[in-house]
């Protein structure tokens, strides 16, 4: 079975710097996959990479087999790979409502998102659909970003660090959602900091390491205490 998304001996550099080591990775339609690691590990690299913010080898990324890499964000996007970014970057001067519809590209897809569907699944975006996206609570904000990513009607969600900063209800509903956009057949990837947030959520986990796969494999695979050495590296 081809992957929908694979990425192959994938290396990230900044200048002379190199952030991540031939990492080989795959995610299946509908599955799961939450990528864990330390403050540094090389994660946010990595989905940049695969929502192409980053450039690397066109051979490095593969979606539905065939290299993809090295093309420029707007092209992924195109193609099926929508990114939540870090920090959740909301345009602060617009509202939420705009802040989503800045999604819009016009492709309903299969899955079908759009604003009406999104404020469906975050009905509280509804209500302060005018206000400027500042004024939101941090968790509001993140369901923002989320609809923001949704609205394109990804084949693949990059979700990174969605619950860095927000309190532990504004976790759970966050995740609450993360089910819903999954049981609604989209793909997804998440980076998270939080290992019961990614070990609950997930149906695989990757943890990385110094820019390297440190462990792979389903969360009922491990103990604790191994994860916890591929994560700190003890
Ligand atoms: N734009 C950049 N230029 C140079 N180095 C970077 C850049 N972005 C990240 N790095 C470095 O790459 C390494 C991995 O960072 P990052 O991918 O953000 O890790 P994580 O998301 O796991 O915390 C870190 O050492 C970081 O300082
Ligand atoms: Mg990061």
């Amino acid at each position: 079975m081809t992957a929908l998304l694979e990425a192959r001996r994938l290396e990230v550099h900044y200048g002379d710097f190199q952030a991540v080591f031939g990492v080989d990775f795959h995610v299946d339609e509908g599955e799961t996959v939450a990528i864990i690691g330390a403050n540094g590990a090389g994660k946010s690299s990595f989905l940049k990479a695969l929502a192409g913010l980053v450039r690397t080898r066109a051979d490095g990324i593969l979606l539905d087999g065939k290299p993809v890499g090295g093309k420029p964000a707007y092209e992924m996007v195109k193609s099926g790979i929508a990114l939540v970014p870090e920090g959740r970057r909301l345009f602060p001067s617009m509202s939420v409502a705009d802040n989503l519809k800045m999604g819009e590209n016009g492709k309903s897809g299969e899955r079908g998102w759009s604003y009406e569907t999104i404020c469906d699944l975050f009905p509280i975006l509804r209500e302060r659909a005018e206000q400027l996206a500042p004024t939101l609570s941090g968790g509001q904000q993140q369901m923002v970003a989320i609809g923001r990513a949704l609205i394109t009607n990804p084949r693949v969600l990059l979700c990174d660090e969605i619950s860095l900063g927000l309190s532990p209800a504004a976790i759970k509903d966050v995740y609450a959602a993360i089910g819903e956009i999954k049981r609604r057949g989209t793909t997804i990837v998440i980076v998270e900091q939080d290992l019961n947030a990614a070990l609950s959520a997930a149906d695989r986990i990757y943890c990385f390491l110094e820019g390297k796969v440190s462990l792979v494999g389903r969360p009922d695979d491990f103990d604790r205490s191994e994860i916890l050495a591929a994560y700190f590296g003890s």
